[in-house]
């Protein structure tokens, strides 16, 4: 897995000079391979803030849907990886319907990237190593904050804080039980682009026993 904290690290060195730079997509611009093809939108994204945030979304076994933003943080053949306290509202929602969808929105590109797939908990070496690269501040507050539950205040947090560093003290931090990454497994993907007229361009990726099929969708 390609850690896209390592893949952003020269983030900040380009910017993107000018307002939609790269319009017009059509299917032999973009690699055959929907991995690789995401993986030069994001190079392009590199610079913009954030650039690596996706909205997630989740739904109950119910069908209520539930929407968020996270960071990806590793891409490869496997999926799309992002990490999480897994009793959070999300964790919860992927236990009883493993399912998401995904959506990047790169302003400064004119661009957009929807991801479609079902969800699998990322093996316990991938959240190691991701864990292992988190400050050491924000491992402690994986311990602290349980996320999506209520508390009775921010002081309670900070108290809370305070208390887990110390008991922590020069020690390691280990992985909580509670907390990992997932994979998104991806079964579609949809790459749009702005054009003129809001005749954008949609090129959609299906995966198919064969491999990965390809069509153009109205905008
Ligand atoms: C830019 C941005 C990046 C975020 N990245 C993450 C992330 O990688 N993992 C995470 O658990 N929450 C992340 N969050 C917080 C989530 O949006 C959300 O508040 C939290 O995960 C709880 O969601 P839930 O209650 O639906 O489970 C991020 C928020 C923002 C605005």
């Amino acid at each position: 897995m390609t850690l896209v904290v390592a893949m952003f690290g020269a983030y900040a060195a380009r910017r993107t000079a000018s307002v939609h730079p790269l319009t017009q997509v059509d299917l032999q611009d973009l690699d055959p391979d929907p991995i690789a093809a995401l993986r030069e939108w994001l190079h392009e994204a590199e610079g913009a803030p954030l650039s690596e945030a996706m909205t997630l979304a989740t739904a109950s076994a119910a069908g209520r849907p539930s929407a968020r933003v996270v960071l990806l943080r590793g891409l490869d053949e496997g999926g799309l990886f992002f990490f999480t306290n897994r009793t959070s509202r999300k964790g919860k929602e992927l236990l009883e319907n493993p399912r998401a969808a995904l959506v990047f929105h790169w302003p400064e590109l004119g661009r957009q990237v929807r991801v479609e797939g079902h969800v699998e908990e990322a093996e316990p070496e991938v959240s190691i190593a991701y864990w292992e690269s988190r400050p050491r501040g924000s491992r402690i507050a994986a311990w602290v904050s349980p996320q999506s539950e209520l508390v009775a205040g921010r002081a309670e947090l900070d108290a809370h804080y305070m208390e887990t560093e110390a008991r922590f003290g020069d020690g390691p931090v280990p992985l909580p039980e509670f907390w990992g990454g997932y994979r998104v497994v991806p079964e579609t993907f949809e790459f749009w682009s702005h054009r003129e007229n809001r005749l954008h361009d949609r090129i959609r990726y299906l995966r198919t026993a064969e491999g990965w099929t390809r069509d153009r969708l109205a905008p």
